[in-house]
């Protein structure tokens, strides 16, 4: 099973493969402040430190989100990113 590490927050857990970001912080108790939940609003960004081949790649509406918010090309909406594998994030200050 995938393990999601939280950076900074100490936090990992094992998650279901296909499972998102968003819903392995919420199990893990990591308050991301969620609107949307398709990838459009930008709320919810989290820095993929580690294992972007073991997520599922950006869709069009959150790589312009992306752009449109000038986040660093390493923050992925927690919303939208599924998980494949180990990766480890770390929250984005907005
Ligand atoms: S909740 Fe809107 S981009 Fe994730």
């Amino acid at each position: 099973m995938p393990r999601v590490f939280f950076e900074g927050l100490e936090r990992c857990l094992e998650v279901e493969p296909g499972t998102t970001l968003l819903e392995a912080a919420e199990r893990a108790g990591v308050a991301l402040h969620p609107d949307c939940r398709f990838g459009w609003c930008g709320s919810d960004p989290l820095i993929l430190v580690e294992g972007e081949e073991h997520v599922s790649p950006k869709e069009e509406d959150e790589a312009e989100n992306i752009a449109f918010n000038h986040f660093p090309e390493s923050v992925r909406m927690a919303c939208v990113t599924k998980v494949y594998g180990d990766v480890r994030v770390r929250l984005f200050n907005l």
